[in-house]
């Protein structure tokens, strides 16, 4: 089989034919599925529900999976394997979660622009998200280009922002919401690290902002300044010419290279639908994207 790819954006996103994804991949296949993450940033692939073993297995041939050490401590059994992220609006038993539990409440967090795991030591390289129960209306994610938004960033902005160092933390996301209430024991378990606001990225060699909305401030500078200038820049990176909309059907596997994106789930009616989506997260070991908070 050979793999190919139908561009979906201007700019970027891919969709992937020509894949059997509940077979072992080889390598000559992993590393088209690669060569197309570093040109498309995001790639789609339509197939049956996969196993979450299969889902698991497919994963692992793209790096280390990400331990899942939830910032939540709930006290109740996962709904989905301990390998993978449940990106649903279910509890431990199927049924459609309060609006008052404070898992709802805290993946409610998805709906603003992020990049995954940004605010981890180690954060994520790709994120590989797959639809086994999907939404009637609404619901769909969205991504953006943090490369082509660098591209088209003025060359003034270019050099002021080029060597900025920005604190990120899941609180800064979930204080946005009001989300505040977490124990002590939760925010000490995961406190903020440090990251550069523009990288470059290893498999284009093209510079990309990265940004999310764990993204606190900006290091050395003051704080509100430093808020509006990243202000600015999400404004900038998420105009409607940068952003591609994902429309879920069953069985979709959506691979993004959070090097270089941000995504953020659009809105559903969480009381009347299920949505049941399991996440696999490919860490990136790259010694140069670790905190660099100094010890
Ligand atoms: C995620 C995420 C968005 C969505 O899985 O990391 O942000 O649409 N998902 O569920
Ligand atoms: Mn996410």
């Amino acid at each position: 089989m050979t793999v190919a790819f139908r561009k979906l954006h201007p700019f970027f996103a891919g969709e992937v034919a020509g894949i059997d994804l509940t077979q072992p991949l080889d390598d000559q296949m992993r590393d088209a599925i690669v060569a197309g993450l570093n040109e498309y940033a995001v790639l789609v692939f339509h197939g049956p529900c996969l196993t979450e073993d299969d889902q698991v297995a497919f994963a692992g041939r793209f790096g280390k999976l990400e331990p899942q050490n939830g910032v939540l401590t709930t006290g109740v059994k996962q709904r989905v394997s301990p390998k993978l992220v449940d990106i649903s609006n279910l509890d431990e038993n199927n049924g459609l979660l309060d609006r008052n539990d404070r898992r709802r409440m805290f993946s409610l967090g998805n709906r603003l622009w992020h990049t995954d795991s940004s605010f981890k030591k180690t954060p994520a390289k790709y994120s590989m998200l797959h639809a086994h129960t999907v939404v009637p209306e609404g619901g769909e994610t969205q991504f953006v280009d943090t490369r082509a938004a660098w591209d088209a960033l003025p060359q003034r902005m270019k050099q002021q922002v080029d060597a900025l160092i920005v604190e990120h933390s899941i609180f800064t996301s979930r204080a946005k919401l009001g989300f505040t209430e977490f124990s002590e024991q939760e925010r000490l378990a995961t406190p903020p690290v440090l990251r550069r606001l523009v990288r470059e990225h290893p498999g284009s060699g093209r510079k990309a902002l990265y940004l999310a909305s764990h993204a606190s401030h900006i290091v050395d500078w003051p704080v509100p300044e430093g808020r509006m200038l990243l202000q600015d820049l999400m404004e900038h990176a998420t105009q409607p010419q940068f952003i591609h909309t994902h429309r879920w059907q069953v069985g979709d596997l959506v691979i993004w290279d959070n090097r270089c994106t941000m995504h953020r789930a659009c809105a559903y009616d969480a009381d009347a639908y299920r949505r049941d989506m399991r996440r696999a997260t490919i860490q990136d070991l790259d010694p140069a994207q670790q905190d660099l908070r100094v010890a």
